[in-house]
This record gives structure tokens, C-alpha cells and sequence, in this order.
């Protein structure tokens, strides 16, 4: 009774505001299968529409996922080619389903090398979805150094222009020339696959973030083990660098 009790207070702890996923392993898991890797990312795309449901279901706020890097482009045209049509089918479908489904979609990164078409639908689900409340963020073609970058540049730039002065620059205002501007720091950020690293994700707002690394490859990453990750993180003591 004892462990049930304890087992039924875990579950009913308030799910983190912010989550962050590294979705990383298709390729490993397409080639354990002798598949093709875009068979992997296709496998993921699934995995994403999942995990978001759960996501939204626990009652979590943002989702962001790292779907494409800055990094990224060094792979074989089939495989970006791949990930692409997989991103233009699944935003096709969120304008479909944009009323009953009610999420709002944020893109971080620099969409300009995308496809003319691809930036299209990024901009046309971005302000059909802004006045939703439960929001996605698609890190696309988006590197944690670039966008700490951009930031100083357009700081700089308004510095110059005599439009704000370098004394006035804070983290909090600084925050607000990411591409996550107004959106609160991942309190979690989870990366299935069994690697260790961060990969040049989210390195401005993952500062007191907490990592849960897990060795599950993201196709076969469940509910099951979302509510794991987060069990987790309600178990770390956050200390924000106090005592
Ligand atoms: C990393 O695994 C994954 C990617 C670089 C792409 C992720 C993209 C998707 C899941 C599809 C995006 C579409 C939607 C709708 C979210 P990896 O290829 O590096 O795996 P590996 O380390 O096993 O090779």
C-alpha cells in the first residue's frame, strides 16, 4: 500500500513548464532494422507526434524539439532531403488540424537556407497558430553558438546606432535577442540515444537546466519513458548554484 501511495503522489507532481529533446538515434535505430536512415527520421516524426500529445496531455506548456542543426547540412542530400519533406508533411497537417489541435508553432533558427516553401509554411503556421497557448518550438537549422552569435550582432548593431548603450546589456535583455525570446528556460532537457553530449542545443537557456540522458533510441523513446525523465527530474535538487 505504502508503494502504491508513493507511486500515485509521483505521478500527480506538476510536469515541468518547459521540456527540451534532443531527438537523437533514427539513424541507429533505421540501420539495427537494414533500413534506410530516412526510415529512422520517418520513425521519429512518429515518435514526435507521441510525444507532443503526451506532452500537452501531462500538461506541459512548451515542447521544444531539435529537429535540424546548423551542423546538420553535412549529411547526404537524400537524408536532409528526407527530414525536410517529413517537416513539410507534419506542418501540412498541423494547418489541417490547427483548430482542434491548438498549438502554437515557434521555429529558432535560421530559416533562410530552407526551402522557399518550407519557409512558407514555417511563416503560415507561426501566425496562424499565435494565439495558442501550448507551443512547440522546431529548432531548425538552429546551432546554439549561431544564435548566441546573431544576438551580439543585433545588439552591437543597435549600440552603434546609438539606440541602447552596453552598459544597459543584462542576461534578461540579452535573452531577448534569442530566437527563444519571452519563452522561459527548459527546466528540462532530455536526449534519448545513450550519447553524452550537448550538441550545440539550447547552450544560452539550458544554463540550470536539468539533463536527463537516457539509453533509448528516439523511434522507440514512449510516454513511458517521458514520465520516467520527468520522475527524474522531480528527484534532482536544484540548487541554481545556492546551497
Ligand atoms: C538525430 O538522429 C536526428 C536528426 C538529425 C533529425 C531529427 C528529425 C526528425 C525526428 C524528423 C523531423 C520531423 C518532425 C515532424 C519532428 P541521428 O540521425 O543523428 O541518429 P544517429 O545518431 O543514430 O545517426
Amino acid at each position: 500500500m505504502a508503494l502504491f501511495e508513493k507511486k500515485k503522489s509521483e505521478t500527480q507532481l506538476a510536469p515541468p513548464r518547459h521540456i527540451a529533446i534532443i531527438m537523437d538515434g533514427n539513424g541507429r535505430w533505421a540501420k539495427n532494422r537494414g533500413l534506410p536512415r530516412t526510415a529512422g527520421h520517418a520513425a521519429g516524426a512518429e515518435t514526435f507526434r507521441r510525444i507532443a500529445n503526451h506532452c500537452r496531455a501531462l500538461g506541459v506548456k512548451y515542447l521544444t524539439v531539435y529537429a535540424f542543426s546548423t551542423e546538420n547540412w553535412k549529411r547526404s542530400e537524400e537524408e536532409v532531403g528526407g527530414i525536410m519533406k517529413l517537416l513539410k508533411n507534419y506542418l501540412l497537417e498541423a494547418m489541417r488540424d490547427m483548430e482542434k489541435n491548438r498549438v502554437r508553432f515557434c521555429f529558432f533558427g535560421d530559416l533562410t537556407r530552407l526551402s522557399p516553401e518550407l519557409q512558407e509554411l514555417c511563416a503560415q503556421a507561426s501566425s496562424a497558430s499565435a494565439e495558442y497557448d501550448v507551443q512547440v518550438n522546431f529548432c531548425l537549422n538552429y546551432g546554439g553558438r549561431d544564435e548566441i552569435v546573431r544576438a551580439a550582432k543585433a545588439f552591437a548593431e543597435k549600440a552603434a546606432a546609438g539606440e541602447c548603450s552596453p552598459e544597459d546589456l543584462t542576461e534578461e535583455r540579452f535573452s531577448e535577442y534569442m530566437y527563444s525570446a519571452g519563452v522561459p528556460d527548459p527546466e528540462l532537457v532530455i536526449r534519448p540515444s545513450g550519447e553524452l553530449r550537448l550538441s550545440n542545443f539550447l547552450l544560452w537557456q539550458s544554463a540550470y537546466s536539468e539533463y536527463v540522458f537516457m539509453d533509448v533510441l528516439w523511434p522507440d523513446f514512449s510516454p513511458a519513458d517521458l514520465d520516467k525523465a520527468i520522475l527524474e527530474y522531480h528527484r534532482r535538487n536544484r540548487r541554481f548554484g545556492g546551497v
